[in-house]
């Protein structure tokens, strides 16, 4: 086991009664709010009308950035930086799914920069330590940026869409009421809960278990309450309890907790996030359709019994005695979650891509570095892991 910090300063207010709390947490930093929302989910959900009474009825001033895309742009980031300076916002309330927030994060950033532009944070890597507040209302289970550190932020010009941290990017506080994810379509629900298995799953075995059994057993649980959780959900969307497991599962996934001790590591995120900048797929989706390769590839003596623990830990397979014919069942389990349970479609092709990008994807995805994980990966594997999802 490594040494570590732990230090998350979000603060969490779960359930249906929280909302109430939103004003004394906005007005911490100041009157002035800019509310940040996608594409109008949150106007028909009746969750938009919510927010803004609570905060005018507070006596705060609030401003707008609507229309966040999935895969949120560099340009819609720099638009809200350019507001905050022209307004001076004084904190950052993100109502939505994991884009919405990312972009909210960018906007902060971006808007202690001369030029309002969040790009050169982005491709130049930097550690973000100082940014505008950020408040979050989550109304989809799947990223865990309501929690972490992080936000992506995608430059369609480019063809790129890369991860931005930094201490300052956490939010200062975050509001998780299962009930707002009831409206979320099947789609998305299938696609979130993969996002937030794959979180784990992308992390798990690398302390390995002699060593740091309490951090696997604590991924193994966030992994089979997925896999338990998620098929409720899409039966019942109303289901509280299936929604607040995945809603705390989201959370719990990225919060840094689970990386205590080991090392972070995200080779299959390394590889969707090529996907969607090439292509704007929905991430989880992007991610459905490479895990179960990856570990088909991955898989070898040395990494057989972390494949083959997650069969018996996380889908109830019992061990024959042969760890390489339980690692390939363990991993028959993992494709018949994703393309069975949750319904996603299996392949590339049919999401409508092709080999054409999957050299640069690749170089890109590793960096000059290659990708770390449960098993090391360079631009070559990575072209060959593409192919398996055609
Ligand atoms: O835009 P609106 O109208 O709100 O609709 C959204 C969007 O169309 C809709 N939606 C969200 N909540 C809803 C709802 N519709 C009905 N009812 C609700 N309650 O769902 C669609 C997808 O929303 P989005 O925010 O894009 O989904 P998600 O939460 O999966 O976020 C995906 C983005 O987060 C990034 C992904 O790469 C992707 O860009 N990630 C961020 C991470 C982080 N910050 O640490 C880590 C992740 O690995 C991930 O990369
Ligand atoms: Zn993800």
């Amino acid at each position: 086991m490594n040494d570590f910090i732990f230090h998350n300063p979000d603060k969490v207010y779960f359930g249906r009664n929280q909302m109430g709390n939103l004003p004394g947490e906005l007005l911490k930093f100041g009157r002035k709010v800019l509310l940040v929302y996608g594409g109008g989910s949150i106007k028909r959900s009746g969750l938009y009308d919510q927010v803004i009474s609570l905060v005018r009825g507070s006596g705060m001033e609030l401003f707008e950035l609507s229309g966040v895309e999935p895969n949120p742009r560099h340009t819609t980031a720099n638009k809200g930086a350019a507001l905050c300076k022209q307004e001076g916002i004084d904190v950052i309330l993100a109502v939505g799914g994991g884009s919405t927030i990312d972009c909210a994060k960018g906007v902060a950033a971006a808007a202690k920069t001369e030029n309002s532009d969040v790009w050169p944070l982005v491709s130049s890597g930097v550690w973000v330590m100082d940014a505008l507040p950020v408040v979050a209302v989550l109304t989809n289970a799947a990223t865990g940026s309501e929690m972490d550190a992080w936000c992506v932020i995608s430059n369609m010009e480019t063809n790129e869409k890369i991860g931005l941290g930094g201490d300052a990017l956490i939010p200062r506080a975050a509001f998780e009421n299962p009930e707002f994810s009831f409206t979320l379509p099947p789609y998305q629900t299938a696609c979130g809960a993969f996002d937030i298995f794959n979180h784990v799953l992308d992390n798990y075995y690398l302390a390995g278990d002699a060593t740091f059994d309490l951090v696997l057993e604590m991924q193994e649980a966030v992994m089979r309450t997925v896999v338990k959780w998620a098929p409720i959900a899409l039966k019942e969307p109303e289901n509280y309890e299936a929604r607040a497991n995945l809603m705390w599962a989201s959370s719990m996934a990225l919060n840094a907790i689970l990386d205590a001790g080991t090392v972070h590591a995200c080779p299959c995120h390394c590889m969707e996030h090529e996907l969607s900048a090439y292509y704007d797929i929905t991430h989880g989706h992007g991610l459905a359709i490479l895990t179960p390769r990856w570990l088909s590839y991955i898989l070898n003596e040395d990494t057989a019994p972390a494949i083959c623990r997650l069969g018996e830990k996380v889908f109830g397979i019992k061990k024959s005695g042969n760890v390489a014919d339980d690692a390939k069942k363990a991993i028959a389990a993992v494709s018949a979650f994703a393309f069975d349970t949750l319904g996603l479609e299996p392949s590339l092709s049919r999401l409508g891509i092709d080999q054409t990008h999957f050299r640069a994807m690749a170089e890109h995805a590793c960096g000059g570095n290659g990708i770390v994980g449960l098993r090391a990966l360079n631009a070559e594997d990575v072209v060959n892991i593409y192919e398996m999802c055609l």
